[in-house]
């Protein structure tokens, strides 16, 4: 982070208080630096708490205002800890980034049941979770968003990523009855589905064959992760009366 947040502020960014799950690497990182450097308060969980605590001080240290707590998604106790963290120090929470996520893919015949678990703990179980914790904050105070990181998996069909895809596209279900179920002016609800993007999504990928692979794709074709970053805080820049459903980001030259 290299400006300071007067130099920075982006309209509709600047004071909002936002809790981001996954925040210790990839989009998540990216989504904090781009946020606390266009002057939100950013409270921040992911497991690793030492790199969480390595970026808190980085955007404090850079003017920013963040904050980090422990997180694992896959415990709802955890998440309302996280609102709450955010609410004991501001009085609230305007928005939450839904970003955690998994991707242990691979051919169903594997049937590696585990890493189906990990995923839908994670990528769908995890965001019921921040929804939980989130919405009776957002009803009390009147306001707020939900933003939440989904995939490219979902809406172009491919091998190996069954389970991945088909969590992303539960929540991507769930959120649209969720808009529907409230019109009343109080929700807003983003879905964020990034293609490629360079993070260590991949890393944790079981076969090592196919993981070399995907981590080369990665490599060749991804954006950065700052690229989703600014999709997602152009979403929350908007103003309340605005909700910007979907925004699909993916590298050009992906197929
Ligand atoms: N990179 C891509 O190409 C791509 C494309 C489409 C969608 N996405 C989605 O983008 C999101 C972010 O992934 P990324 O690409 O930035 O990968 P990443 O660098 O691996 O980041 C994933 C983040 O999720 C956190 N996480 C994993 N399990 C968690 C749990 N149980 N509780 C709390 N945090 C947990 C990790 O932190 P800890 O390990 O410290 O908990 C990490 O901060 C995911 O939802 C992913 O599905 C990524």
């Amino acid at each position: 982070m290299t400006q300071n947040r007067s130099e920075k502020g982006l309209s509709g960014i600047e004071g909002k208080v936002v809790a981001i799950t996954g925040a210790s690497s990839g989009i998540g990182a990216a989504t904090a630096r781009t946020l606390a450097s266009s002057g939100a308060i950013v409270v921040l969980g992911a497991r690793r708490s030492e790199r969480l605590t390595e970026l808190v001080d980085e955007l404090n240290a850079a003017g920013g205002h963040a904050i980090g707590l422990q997180t694992d998604v896959t415990r709802a106790d955890d998440l309302v800890a996280l609102v709450r963290a955010a609410t004991d120090q501001t009085g609230r929470l305007d928005v939450l980034v839904s970003n955690a996520g998994v991707a242990r893919v691979a051919p169903v015949a594997d049937l590696d049941v585990e890493a189906w678990n990990a995923m839908i703990d994670t990528n769908l179980r995890g965001v019921l979770n921040g929804v939980a914790a989130a919405l009776p904050v957002f009803r009390a105070q009147g306001r707020g968003h939900l933003v939440t990181v989904v995939s490219t998996s979902g809406l172009k069909i491919v091998p190996n990523q069954a389970v991945y895809a088909a969590t992303k596209n539960a929540v991507r279900t769930f959120l649209e009855a969720l808009r529907q179920e409230s019109t009343d002016g109080v929700l807003r609800t983003t879905s964020i589905s990034p293609g490629y993007v360079v993070t260590e999504l991949n890393d944790w990928i079981p076969d090592p064959e196919l993981r070399a692979r995907a981590q080369e794709s990665m490599r060749s074709i991804g954006i950065p992760a700052d690229a989703v970053a600014r999709a997602i805080a152009f979403a929350i820049a908007q103003p309340d009366s605005v909700e910007i459903g979907d925004i699909t980001i993916r590298p050009t030259v992906q197929g």
